[in-house]
């Protein structure tokens, strides 16, 4: 028995799916001392907010809805809040939470999460305020039991932190350098999801699922790792992110082909259509290798689901960059694109170059690609017709509907059978409205 038992917690999360699934970890942990999750924040007696500094649109919207509890807190001083997560981690971040947050009992980093427990139970003895950020994991982060948000798509980290240092990017600095799971823990959490769980899809994170296995004693890459994980036996399929196009290989490829587990769905981030920006970006590659990567993909996959994070108005970028940009999207026409306009992060390089962009310019650019990228996609449509996608069946509101491996809904309106989340071949044989619909084959 501890002082938690039979409590309540409630989790706020910001960020990537990597703080997504942080979260249901922290969910995990709060649940093995006894707690319980509620939706209401302002009655929870634990409220953790897992932050993100990405942009700083994100770091706003966390500090801001931190400072709406402490009227709460005030109200209800025995309420404990915990702050943790990528904005406490950074060096030089905008807010300083230690001072600015006062009425915040425990603030720790991301090397630290997996140790919530026992940061709660000291603090429940010492009643004393805790801040530590450390720069290394005090623990492995594999071993907690999580509390999943969603029974069909499982998130499981491959990989943890980065050794990239693109110069716009936090992440290196606050999720530190790369550390691979071994592979064989990888298998029996997944094995583990799949048989005794029936999740459908695993979606493997990685800040760069690429670089996965490098730095493992006994070096193993993606592509086997994947390999090994299509052994697993169960119908599911295997989702990745996030993928960087200089360690994107033909092999990987070839695996992806291959393996009817491996979802026919690719997220490639491109950040920028012109090579000098990709230059300054320190991206390593230039939109000559990555077009490369795109049509190898598409010859080997024709149905394949593209999509890409663009940024906008990064220092220096110029019309005729942005124009560029523009051109790459008319000519891969992704799936889906996620555009953001360039923030700010003190601590990175890009922060000291001289040429930022005013930011009315790139809402200007961003909103500009936003209008062409819907009109692509309105465009792409017609692409789906007469052909066949392996599909997970699901009923929506009463009606069966196949979902394909980019999330593209095909409805199946003679569709006959009452079981569902099986995977099965589902032939687009009408578009109407923007919507698609077909049979089972
Ligand atoms: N400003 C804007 N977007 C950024 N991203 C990363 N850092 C920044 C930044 N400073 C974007 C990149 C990355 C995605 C997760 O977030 O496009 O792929
Ligand atoms: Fe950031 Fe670049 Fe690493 Fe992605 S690859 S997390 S954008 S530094």
């Amino acid at each position: 028995m501890n002082s938690y038992e039979g409590k309540a917690y409630h989790v706020v999360t910001y960020g990537c799916q990597m703080n997504v699934h942080e979260s249901e970890k922290i969910r995990g942990i709060l649940s093995t001392l006894g707690m319980l999750e509620i939706d209401d924040i302002e009655k929870a007696d634990v409220v953790v907010f897992n932050t993100c500094c990405i942009r700083e649109g994100a770091e706003d919207r966390a500090y801001n809805n931190i400072m709406a509890l402490k009227k709460v807190k005030e109200a209800d001083p025995n309420k404990i809040i915990v702050v943790c997560g990528c904005m406490p981690q950074q060096k030089q971040g905008k807010y300083n939470l230690k001072e600015r947050l006062p009425f915040v009992d425990i603030i720790i980093g991301t090397h630290n999460i997996n140790a919530l427990a026992q940061y709660l139970l000291k603090f429940a003895i010492n009643k004393t305020r805790i801040y530590d950020i450390i720069d290394r994991p005090i623990a492995s982060m594999d071993t907690n039991e999580c509390i999943r948000d969603d029974n069909i798509n499982a998130y499981v980290n491959i990989i943890y932190g980065c050794n990239k240092f693109c110069t716009y990017c936090i992440v290196p600095y606050v999720r530190g350098r790369e550390m691979s799971r071994q592979p064989q823990d990888i298998y029996n959490e997944v094995r583990d999801l799949v048989q005794n769980k029936g999740y459908k899809y695993i979606t493997l994170l990685g800040q760069n699922v690429n670089s996965y296995g490098k730095d493992l004693k006994e070096p193993t890459t993606f592509s086997e790792l994947l390999t090994y994980l299509c052994k697993i036996e169960g119908d599911f399929k295997i989702k990745f992110m996030t993928s960087h196009p200089m360690d994107f290989s033909d092999e990987l490829i070839k695996v992806m082909k291959k393996e009817d587990k491996i979802a026919k769905a690719l997220h490639l981030p491109v950040q920028s259509g012109s090579s000098r920006i990709l230059e300054k970006m320190n991206r390593h590659y230039d939109i000559k290798h990555y077009m490369s990567i795109i049509k190898k993909v598409k010859r080997a996959m024709p149905n394949i689901s593209l999509s890409t994070d663009i940024i906008v108005g990064f220092p220096g970028e110029t019309e005729k960059d942005f124009n560029l940009t523009m051109k790459l999207l008319k000519k891969v026409k992704y799936d889906q694109v996620f555009a953001f306009m360039y923030s700010k992060r003190s601590g990175t390089p890009a922060a000291q170059f001289k040429d930022q962009i005013d930011e009315k310019e790139k809402n200007k650019r961003v909103n500009k690609l936003l209008r062409l990228q819907k009109l692509i996609q309105k465009d792409q449509i017609k692409k789906y017709f007469n052909k066949t996608y392996d599909c997970l069946i699901r009923h929506i509101n009463g009606v069966a509907v196949g979902i394909t491996d980019g999330g593209k809904e095909i409805y199946i309106p003679n569709y006959k059978y009452v079981n569902q989340n099986y995977f099965a071949k589902v032939k687009v044989e009408d578009i109407r409205n923007h919507k698609l619909s077909g049979e089972i084959k």
